[in-house]
């Protein structure tokens, strides 16, 4: 990764080379997440522009939009679909569980003229998975359009696009691609295509539009690529097929499933309701009665030199989460991550069995 980040640079427009390893990596994304049928694109640009542009151009002026809140990125997608005229509604879940099908069912039933559902796949701030097969299932029975959020799910677990019934799934470079932050993956169904049509948005950098009239019909980029970041995702892509899809799927369960029993064993409380809908890729918990998130992970990071992380939104002052996806679901890292956390809360008082977490994380790897 470290060699395709100081390759020396091109001009992307101009090396006849460029748009080849583009169609390349993309052709293995489509891979990765199951979308042979559908289009998928690479943009500059973090993954809030994939957010972005997926509402921008399958919601309009009134167009009602069903969002499923069970977590920060979840609830958020109503601000995004407000700033484009469509009327949210809200379907408020328990943000420690899986969104639940009946509800969604339930609501689909109720407001019958839903032209798009909106859903994260892995709302990162808690940690919470959702079951993007049977809830693909759920809104297609409906007819609504279903936009995702797989941002820090894409590469961590699997995914089918055509068969599940996805029309906008959005992933991000910099969680379990292994690539520094900075390109969106942008794929789109046939259905997603004609709504962009009737929509029409007038936007230049938000338009996937303008991508397939460019970059498909005349083989030029809109914009000049960085082709730093395309090698870097070539890298993580390679890394990725040649381990084999199902070991890296494998060892992100074992992740969750170690992350959790450490925790556990620990005596501390994870986010979740339970491992099945705990992320592959990050695991959220409270910290011990009376301590503060910030205490611990300054400490953690200022003495122990490991980050832990934070949360969001009305999670901010009372979640913590050690991150465990891409290259980072492993034995080695969390074996640190939990060695340096139970540093950290004893350094504040808290006596934690960090042996047991240990031994917990090794018997699941
Ligand atoms: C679930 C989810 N969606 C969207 C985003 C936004 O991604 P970015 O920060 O690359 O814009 C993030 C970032 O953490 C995320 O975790």
């Amino acid at each position: 990764m470290r060699a395709a980040l100081i390759r020396e640079t091109t001009n992307p427009d101009l090396d006849p080379g460029f748009l080849d390893l583009y169609n390349s990596v993309r052709a293995r994304l489509k891979r990765l997440v199951g979308a042979e049928k559908g289009d998928l694109y690479i943009w500059v640009g973090e993954a809030m522009l994939g957010l972005d542009a997926a509402v921008a151009n399958t919601v309009r002026e009134g167009t009602k939009v069903l969002v499923i809140d069970n977590g920060v990125f979840g609830e958020g997608f109503a601000d995004l679909v407000k700033l484009y005229g469509g009327r949210p509604v809200t379907l408020g879940l328990d943000w420690r569980r899986s969104a639940d099908l009946h509800a969604v069912e339930r609501a689909l039933e109720l407001h019958k003229d839903v032209e798009v559902v909106t859903l994260v796949h892995c709302d990162t701030p808690s940690a919470l998975l959702n079951d993007l097969r049977e809830l693909g299932k759920v809104v297609r029975s409906f007819g609504p359009l279903l936009v995702v959020d797989s941002v820090s799910a894409v590469g961590a677990t699997e995914i089918k696009f055509d068969d599940w019934g996805i029309d906008v799934l959005i992933g991000g470079s910099q969680k379990a691609l292994n690539v520094p932050t900075g390109l969106t993956i942008f794929a789109a169904s046939e259905r997603a295509w004609e709504r962009f049509k009737a929509v029409g948005r007038g936007s230049f950098y938000l338009n996937p539009m303008l991508w397939k009239e460019m970059l498909d019909g005349r083989g030029v980029f809109p914009y000049t690529f960085s082709d730093v970041l395309l090698y870097a995702l070539d890298e993580g892509l390679k890394m990725i097929f040649e381990e084999g899809l199902d070991s890296v799927y494998a060892r992100h369960e074992a992740a969750r499933r170690a992350a959790r029993a450490a925790l556990e064993a620990m005596g501390l409380q994870p986010y979740t309701a339970d491992v099945s809908c705990t992320c592959p890729t990050v695991t959220a918990f409270a910290p011990p009665p009376g301590i503060r998130p910030a205490d611990v992970r300054k400490i953690a990071w200022e003495k122990y030199g490991v980050m832990i992380a934070g949360s969001w939104g009305k999670l901010e002052d009372s979640v913590l989460r050690i991150g465990h996806m891409g290259v980072q679901a492993s034995y080695a890292h969390l074996a640190l991550a939990f060695s340096a956390l139970g540093r950290a809360l004893a350094d504040l008082g808290y006596k934690a069995d960090v042996g047991a977490a240990l031994e917990a994380i090794a018997e699941r790897f």
